[in-house]
Parts: C-alpha cells; sequence; structure tokens
C-alpha cells in the first residue's frame, strides 16, 4: 500500500471505509450464496447441478475464494482496530455509563461476530470439508439434508442466522451511515432498508434447516 493510502486507513473514517467495503463484498457472497442454496426446493437434482457447475470452473471458484477470504481478513482487523481504539480514547470507564446513540445490535456486534467466525469454521468442516457426518461430494443435496436431520446441527445454524441477522441489520445500517446516508429525514427509510435485508436473509437461510427438519425435504 502506498504511504498516502496506509495513512488513510490509519484514520478512524478510512478504517470504517475499509470495514463497509469489505462488509459489502461479504453481503454479496451471503445473498448470491442464499439464492444459490434456495434452489434445493427445487429438488436434489438441480440443487447437485449447480454445485457441479460451480465445481467445474476452479479457477473462477478460487478467484472469488481469494476475494472472500481477503474480505474476511479486512473486516475483522479494522473491527478489532476500531474497537480497540474506541476503548483507548476512553481508559477510565464512565462511572455511570448511559448508551446515547446506540442498540442492542450495535453493542453486540463483536459477540455476534464472534459466533459468525465459529459458524464459518463449523460449516466449512461441515458441507465444504466433510468432516462432520457422512459426506459425499458429489452429493450436496445430501450433505445438507443428512446435516439438518441432526438436531442440534439445524439448531446451531439457525442460532447462527439469528447472529448474522442482528450483525447485518447493524452493518446495513452503519454501511450507509459511512456513506453519508444519515439525516433526521431519512432515516427511518435506512432502518427499514437495514431490517429487510436482515430479514431476508434470516428468513431465506432458516427456511432450508425448518424445512429438512419439519419433514418437507427429505
Ligand atoms: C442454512 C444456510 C446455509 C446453507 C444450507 C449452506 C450450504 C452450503 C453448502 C452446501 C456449501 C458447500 C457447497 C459446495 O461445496 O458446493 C457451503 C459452502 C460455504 N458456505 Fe454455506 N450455507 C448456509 C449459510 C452460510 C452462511 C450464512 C455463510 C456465511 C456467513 C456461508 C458461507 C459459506 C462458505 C464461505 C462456503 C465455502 C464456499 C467455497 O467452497 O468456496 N454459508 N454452504
Amino acid at each position: 500500500m502506498s504511504k498516502r493510502n496506509l495513512a488513510f486507513y490509519d484514520t478512524t473514517i478510512g478504517k470504517k471505509a475499509v470495514m463497509a467495503v469489505s462488509g459489502l463484498i461479504l453481503i454479496g457472497f451471503i445473498i448470491g450464496h442464499m439464492l444459490g442454496n434456495l434452489q434445493i426446493f427445487m429438488g436434489a437434482d438441480k440443487l447437485n447441478a449447480y454445485a457441479h457447475l460451480l465445481h467445474s470452473m476452479q479457477g473462477p471458484l478460487w478467484g472469488a475464494r481469494l476475494v472472500i477470504i481477503a474480505a474476511l481478513i479486512a473486516h475483522f482487523w479494522s473491527a478489532i482496530s476500531l474497537t480497540l481504539r474506541n476503548r483507548a480514547a476512553r481508559p477510565v470507564q464512565y462511572q455511570r455509563k448511559a448508551d446515547l446513540a446506540t442498540t442492542y445490535a450495535a453493542k453486540t456486534m463483536i459477540f455476534g461476530g464472534i459466533i459468525l467466525a465459529l459458524f464459518i469454521v463449523f460449516h466449512l468442516a461441515h458441507l465444504t470439508l466433510g468432516e462432520i457426518g457422512e459426506f459425499d461430494p458429489a452429493n450436496v443435496y445430501a450433505n445438507v439434508v443428512a446435516g439438518f436431520q441432526v438436531q442440534w446441527i439445524a439448531g446451531f445454524y439457525i442460532l447462527a442466522q439469528a447472529a448474522l441477522a442482528l450483525h447485518l441489520y447493524h452493518g446495513a445500517w452503519s454501511f450507509l451511515q459511512t456513506l453519508g446516508a444519515n439525516h433526521a429525514k431519512y432515516n427511518h427509510l435506512r432502518k427499514a432498508f437495514s431490517i429487510a435485508l436482515a430479514l431476508a436473509v434470516a428468513v431465506g437461510n432458516i427456511s432450508i434447516p425448518v424445512a429438512v427438519l419439519s419433514g418437507f425435504l427429505k
């Protein structure tokens, strides 16, 4: 990175910009991944053909993986350094802490982020590497269904999607703020958009373990 870019990253707004851009890349992946996964409702052949197509394009697949890994690292890194900076700015704790401009979602960003990090590690071991339970690399449909027939696995996925929804809600809200969309007149729209995004992703993702648990998908 050039000196000038490094100096920008060192500012609080620079770190927030890095969080926003890396967050945008990650949400793009999450939406694309959800739409791809929802093909499970169109049958095993459809989902497996889609997985086969992705696996047959190793070059673009690894290109996308590298972009996602870089975005995850940038997102973590700037989150940690922003948190440390916020703490250092107030070395003496408040005697009485009154939150003026925060929400439950904002205060739990780091905690939710940790749950999501644990989820991603588990999820890769489960459905990409096949380290948990029976696994057939050629039959993604069977792997998903067999996985969610195990109640604690389905439960953990559902819990992680709840954490993802809170994270996305606050993330989208902050992203729009970093871009400058902070105006009393439009804040209700910003809130509605962030809630709609978080709910759409949560409902789409949770529908899959719920469909397996209820016996609709088998
Ligand atoms: C119920 C929800 C989800 C289902 C059913 C699901 C399903 C899957 C499946 C079947 C794979 C393996 C695909 C293949 O090898 O062809 C996969 C990979 C992956 N999933 Fe998910 N997923 C879900 C949610 C998520 C979420 C919320 C995230 C991120 C926060 C995520 C991140 C990933 C990543 C990073 C990979 C590896 C992709 C790669 O091979 O490069 N997934 N998922």
